[in-house]
C-alpha cells in the first residue's frame, strides 16, 4: 500500500509515522508514506501557501493553486483509489473504515490547516471527507496519524499475530475482552480462574460473554442494528 500525506506541518507527522508498528510495517515493506510539504509548492520569497478569504471571515485558508499542483503531479503518475480530506465535517471515522482502507494500493490524505482549504479543492480534487471524531483539531495531521495507525496496523504481515487485529474491540462490532499477564496475583488482586484453567472452550466462552457484557453496559449503542 502507498499513502501520500499532505501537509503544511510534517514535523507533526514524524513521530507517529517513523514508530512502533508504523515504522515496522515501513521495513518490512508493506507500506510506503510519502509526506509532501505543500510549502515548497508554495509562491514568492516566502512560500506563500495561505491567504485571507473572500467574504470577510477571518482566518487563512490554504489556497487551491498549490494544492492543485500537488494533486495533480501525484494523480498524473499513478491511479489513487480515494484521495480524501480530513476535516470535522466528513464521515465518522471508523473500524468498518480502517477495513476498507487498508485494502486499497494507493491513497492521499489531504490535511487542512488554520480555517481549512478552499472549497474548490474539495469539489473538483478530493474524492472523499473523513472526521475522527465531533470535535475541531487545529489540522489535519493528527487525524491522518490516527488514520494511518488504524488502517496500517491491519495490512495482513504487519501485525506478527494476525490474529491479534482480529480479536482488536469493534472487529466483530464488539468490545474486547479484559486482558490479563503474569503474576496471576498482585497485591491480592486476582486473574479471573478461568484464564488460568487451560481449557480453550471455556476461557472462550468467557471472553465471549465478557464482549458482551463489557458492549452492553459501556457502549450499548454499538448492539443496535
Ligand atoms: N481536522 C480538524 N478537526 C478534524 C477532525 N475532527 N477530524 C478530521 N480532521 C480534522
Amino acid at each position: 500500500m502507498r499513502i501520500d500525506i499532505i501537509t503544511v506541518l510534517p514535523e507533526l507527522l514524524a513521530s507517529p509515522l517513523n514508530h512502533s508498528i508504523v515504522q515496522r510495517a515501513k521495513n518490512k515493506n508493506l507500506v510506503e508514506i510519502f509526506v509532501h510539504d505543500l510549502r515548497l509548492l508554495g509562491k514568492g520569497n516566502y512560500k506563500q501557501v495561505d491567504d485571507y478569504g473572500f467574504g470577510g471571515d477571518a482566518g487563512m485558508i490554504l489556497m487551491v493553486e498549490p494544492l492543485y499542483r500537488l494533486i495533480t503531479s501525484l494523480t498524473s503518475e499513478r491511479l489513487y483509489d480515494k484521495v480524501i480530506y480530513l476535516t470535522p465535517d466528513g464521515t465518522l471515522f471508523d473500524q468498518p473504515a480502517a477495513n476498507h482502507l487498508s485494502c486499497l494500493q494507493n491513497i492521499i490524505l489531504l490535511c487542512g490547516h488554520y480555517k481549512g482549504i478552499d472549497h474548490r479543492v474539495r469539489e473538483h480534487l478530493v474524492t472523499h471527507e473523513i472526521s475522527i471524531g465531533n470535535y475541531v483539531l487545529s489540522g489535519g495531521e493528527l487525524a491522518a496519524s490516527v488514520v494511518v495507525d488504524a488502517i496500517v496496523r491491519l495490512i495482513p504481515g504487519v501485525l506478527s499475530d494476525e490474529t491479534s487485529a482480529l480479536s482488536d474491540s469493534f472487529q466483530d462490532g464488539l468490545l474486547a475482552p479484559p486482558i490479563y499477564s503474569r503474576p496471576a496475583e498482585f497485591n491480592g488482586w486476582k486473574v479471573p480462574e478461568v484464564l488460568l484453567s487451560g481449557n480453550p472452550k471455556l476461557i472462550k466462552e468467557w471472553q465471549e460473554e465478557q464482549s458482551m457484557e463489557r458492549t452492553k453496559r459501556l457502549r450499548p449503542e454499538l448492539l443496535k442494528g
